[in-house]
Parts: C-alpha cells; structure tokens; sequence
C-alpha cells in the first residue's frame, strides 16, 4: 500500500523541487522588463549622460511632463538658421533598450551637421534621468508626449516629421507612426523586430513555449499594417545576431505603405553597428532628400517662390488677384496639409511682394 505519512525531508526536498520550477516560469514574467528595458546597460548609463555640447552640437534641453505626470529628459536639436531649420526634416530618435540618449550623439552629430537635419529625442521612462520605470504603455505616453511637444514648437512644427527607430526604438516608432500617421512624412527603421514574444523565442527557443508570459509585446507586426501612404526606409544588418533578418523582411512585407517602401540591407551589418558601414549614411540622406523632402522643397523653397518670381516678372501690375490665382494654381498640384502651408507660406511672401 501507498504510505501518505512522508518523512520530512522527502517533502522539504519536494516543496524545494516545486519552488525552483514555479521560479523558472515565473522568472521572465517577473524581470522581462529588465531585460527589454536595459537601462542599468552599459554601467553608469542613469547617471553620466552626454550632453550635445559635448559633440560641438548647439541645442536646448528639455523637460517634458507625460500625461501621466513622469518627467522625461529631451534634447532639441535645430538648425542654427531659422530659415533653414523651418526647411528642414525633423528626426524624431527614438532610441534602442540599453543606454541612454546620450550614447546616440555621435550618429545625431552626422544627421544634423552633416544631412541637414533638426533632431528632437529622448531617454525613456526609467532611462537616464527621466523619472519612471521603463514598460510597454509608458514607453507608448513616452512618444506620444515627445511628438506633442514638437507640434507645439515655434520651428518644428513647421516641419516635415520623420520617425526614427532602432531595435526597441523600431517598435516604439512604428506604434507611434500607427496611432498618429498624418502626423509624420516619413519613418526609418533599423534593425527592429516582429514582437517581443516572437524575438524572445528566437533568442532562446527554450522560452518561446513560454510566450504567454511575456506581457510586454509590442506588436509590430499588426501596428506596421496600419501605417498608409508613408515613406518608410528599413535598414538592415545582414549579420544581425539578436534580432534576425527575417524579421525585418517580414515588417517590410506588412507594411502599409506600399509604393514608398525602400529596402537597404548591409551585408555586414549587426545589430547595433550597421551605422559603421560604408553607405549608411547616404541611404537615409537619400531618403530624406528624395522621398520626404521634396514636396517640402516644392512648398517652401524652390518651386513656389519660382513662381512667385515668374509671376512678378510676367506681371507688371502685381495684385490680390494674381495671388489667388497662383494659389489656384498651387491647389491643382498639392495634397491638403501642403496646400494649407502654401496658402500661408504665400502670404508671408506676399506681405513683400505685393507692397513692392
Ligand atoms: C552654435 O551657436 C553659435 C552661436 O550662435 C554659432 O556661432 C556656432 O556656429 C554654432 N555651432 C554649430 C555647430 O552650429
Ligand atoms: C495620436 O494618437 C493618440 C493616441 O492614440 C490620439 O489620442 C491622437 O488623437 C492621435 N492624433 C492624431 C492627430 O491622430
Ligand atoms: C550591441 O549588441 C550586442 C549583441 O547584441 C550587445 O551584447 C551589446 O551590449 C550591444 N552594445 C550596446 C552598446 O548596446
């Protein structure tokens, strides 16, 4: 017969068993946000932050509240002409989980100085000295509050908004561009990835019969269905060794965006050094000048004013109703937001044109 009375030891070994085995399965339940959200990586990443001064950049810092009352740490980043800031493409950095936004000085440094571009960016809940603890929904208020800002501010919103994410950044981009895709003229992508669960299992195969566990999710591969009539630029790194290709080819793939999707890959390129090979630099340049800006152009520098210089040496008598009918004119050509800045940008014009 079966003997109920167990010694002691044999139920204190028992109850142990049955401790160790509830911990391995609970474990990434508990601290899967330390792993996605490595902020304490690499050491001294909360408490020594680069400051753009330190790279030859001007800039202002920020401090920006989230709707629920966490401060967030921002850099501004502008061209130094206002003029030509307002002309500009606004990169939007959205950073990848370990660090801080000061790690990330070096590349801003190349897309401000060297493209011509304005950056705004910002360490995320829980990272460097913004307040907070790093998950999901408050990495989503987290953007959200950064993109806010921006359309308030004097130059930027003026604007052509370009989101740019790396690995976790990618997966906070893409959820930001989904939920406010009017909003942006452009997105870049690097090296990001499908969902947490599914990037989980192909790190460690052994968790993915886990994946229920993992409450942080970050679905990309739903939210990038959702964003239409975008550029979006997907850089990737051949030799990535955390998050594979075929994520990356699949995002491209589900994209919304259908005619303006581009594909660049780096055959050497892993995961966090793609920007250290030749060509990467140019591609986003080309990007931006061929895909984003060139409406801009046609708003505000070259083919308006072209106009308007026509117009005034085909006019002798120059008068409202020259305006409105080169506005006329503007409208046959220009989607709706491009129209409304061409109405505006006219008038400011014309303030000198029309008293001249
Ligand atoms: C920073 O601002 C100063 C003062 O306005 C200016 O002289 C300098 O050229 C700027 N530096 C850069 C790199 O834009
Ligand atoms: C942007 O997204 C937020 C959150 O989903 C939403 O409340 C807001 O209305 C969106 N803005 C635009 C312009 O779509
Ligand atoms: C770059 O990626 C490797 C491997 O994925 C990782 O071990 C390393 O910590 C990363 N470096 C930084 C600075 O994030």
């Amino acid at each position: 017969m079966f003997d109920l009375n167990l010694p002691p030891w044999l139920i204190c070994s028992l109850l142990y068993v049955a401790l160790v085995i509830a911990f391995g399965i609970f474990w990434p339940y508990i601290f899967q946000c330390q792993l996605i959200y490595s902020s304490w990586y690499p050491p001294g990443s909360r408490t020594k932050i680069a400051k753009p001064s330190d790279f030859g950049i001007n800039y202002t810092e920020e401090v920006l509240t989230t709707k629920d009352g966490i401060k967030l740490r921002c850099y501004v980043i502008t061209l130094d002409d206002i003029i030509e800031a307002k002309q500009a493409a606004t990169i939007l950095y959205f950073h990848a989980g370990t660090g801080n936004m000061g790690d990330r000085l070096p590349l801003v440094k190349v897309f401000n100085q060297k493209l011509g571009a304005n950056v705004v960016m910002l360490s995320y809940r829980g990272y460097g000295f913004s307040e907070g603890k790093a998950d999901e929904k408050g990495l989503r208020l987290d953007s959200q509050t950064l993109l806010d800002f921006v359309k308030e501010h004097d130059i930027l919103q003026h604007t052509n908004l370009v989101a740019f994410g790396h690995a976790l950044g990618g997966a906070v981009a893409i959820d930001l561009v989904s939920r406010n895709n009017s909003d942006f003229a452009g997105l870049i992508l690097e090296n990001t990835f499908l969902s947490i669960p599914k990037v989980i299992s192909n790190i460690a195969p052994w968790l993915s019969y886990l994946t229920l566990l993992w409450h942080q999710k970050w679905p990309s591969e739903t939210s990038i269905q959702n964003i239409i009539n975008l550029p979006v630029l997907f850089i990737s790194g051949a030799k990535d060794e955390l998050v594979p290709i075929a994520h990356m080819k699949k995002l491209y793939q589900l994209c919304g965006s259908r005619q303006d999707r581009c594909w660049v890959e780096f055959a050497t390129g892993s995961h966090n050094d793609t920007c250290l090979v030749p060509g990467y630099f140019d591609a986003i340049d080309d990007f931006v000048k061929g895909k984003i800006l060139i409406s801009q152009h046609w708003v505000h520098g070259g083919f308006m004013l072209d106009l308007l210089q026509v117009e005034r040496l085909d006019s002798s008598s120059s008068s409202l109703q020259d305006t409105s009918d080169l506005y006329h004119r503007l409208l046959q050509h220009g989607p709706v937001e491009e129209q409304q800045l061409a109405l505006e940008q006219l008038y400011d014009d014309e303030t000198l044109y029309l008293t001249d």
